[in-house]
């Protein structure tokens, strides 16, 4: 599968990113999809996706954006509000439009105003999707002002995740985007229906990141990072080779002037070198061989989806990742601009 300096991997899967919409997934979807096989779309758009017409449209729309001949299967999710219809989640599931719904907590983050605001509010869904099997994504903190912003997810763990899988025992939750200790524990803990993501950049950043000789608003993203033993614990587990852990980037790409700007925008837009970057750590703690398990195998077992077929590659070779990606009206920095990274995805027509 790998001798030094090429990584061959079963084609791998995203299960956690934002192509966003309009000029912006015109840009981002196909950086997505040539490096991953399916991807799981956030749904949070202006306004949300909460309707099985609107998933389908937005499916059609991210078709669109790509070159053709693109082989890409976006699964869609819905975007649970107080008053999600429990009958509409069902029928897009059903009906395969909707793979999984996700759970914002009102405020928590990028256009989560519609979000949850108690999760009482969503029992009767969730129950729904317990009895069909349907997935529950979870963007895990707690959003009160009296909390520290680096507690809200290990406060989350305890008040709100705690009881869900209390009340709701054969329900299946992927806690997304980790970044404590307190998740990897919790997760380790737990029972075989709760699974995590980890990003490329919280294996790579923690909080010193954002105030290294200056702000920098390119490596602030929700959860934020934390402390380094954290990150360490993260990296830790991504190469354990637990299954309960797999790849999700959350790719969360912003213009330029929203994320350099006095109230910047949460997101780091890993993908045009996401599975470099994940190479890149796993290198580091000398588990190479165990990144195609976590990119390609871990995630679907967990969502009950056939593994890929087709192959990917990475070649140890240098590359440095440009300060600046897309157009002049529409520019971006991108997760390592101006590193240089010790591989590179090849494109296999390519
Ligand atoms: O950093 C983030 N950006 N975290 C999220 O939860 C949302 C995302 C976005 O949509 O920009
Ligand atoms: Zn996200």
């Amino acid at each position: 599968m790998t001798d030094a300096d090429t990584l061959t991997l079963r084609r791998p899967d995203d299960w956690h990113v934002h192509l966003r919409d309009g000029p912006m997934l015109d840009f981002a979807a196909d950086l997505t999809a040539r490096q991953f096989a399916r991807a799981i779309v956030m749904p949070n758009l202006v306004p949300p996706v909460t309707t099985v017409a609107a998933a389908t449209a937005y499916r059609e729309r991210i078709f669109a954006a790509l070159p053709a001949g693109r082989d890409f299967t976006p699964l869609m999710t819905a975007y649970l509000t107080d008053e999600i219809d429990p009958d509409e989640v069902e029928t897009g599931f059903k009906s395969g439009v909707f793979t999984a719904c996700k759970l914002y907590p009102a405020g928590a983050t990028t256009n989560s105003a519609s979000g949850v605001t108690d999760v009482r509010h969503i029992y009767g869904v969730l129950e729904r999707m317990q009895a069909i099997g349907m997935l529950l994504l979870v963007h895990g903190e707690v959003v009160s002002p009296d909390i520290d912003i680096f507690d809200r997810e290990a406060v989350f763990l305890e008040r709100v995740l705690g009881p869900v899988l209390a009340d709701f025992p054969a329900l299946k939750v992927v806690l997304e985007h980790i970044t404590t200790e307190d998740s990897v524990s919790f997760i380790e803990a737990a029972g075989s229906n709760l699974a995590a993501t980890i990003t490329a950049h919280h294996l790579r950043i923690d909080r010193n990141a954002m105030f290294e000789g200056g702000l920098r608003p390119h490596a602030y993203c929700l959860p934020v990072a934390k402390r380094r033993r954290h990150r360490q614990s993260l990296r830790k587990a991504a190469v354990s080779g637990n299954p309960k852990f797999f790849l999700g980037t959350d790719s969360a790409p912003h213009p330029r002037h929203e994320k350099e700007s006095a109230c910047g925008c949460a997101g780091i837009f890993s993908a045009p070198v996401a599975l470099e970057s994940y190479a890149q750590t796993f290198d580091e703690e000398g588990a190479l061989d165990r990144l195609e398990a976590f990119a390609s195998e871990f995630g679907p077992r967990f969502y009950g989806l056939p593994l890929n077929d087709g192959q990917v590659t990475l070649r140890r070779e240098a590359q440095t990742v440009p300060d600046v990606v897309g157009s002049e009206d529409l520019d971006l920095v991108p997760f390592h601009a101006g590193e240089t990274l010790s591989w590179r995805y090849v494109e296999a027509d390519g």
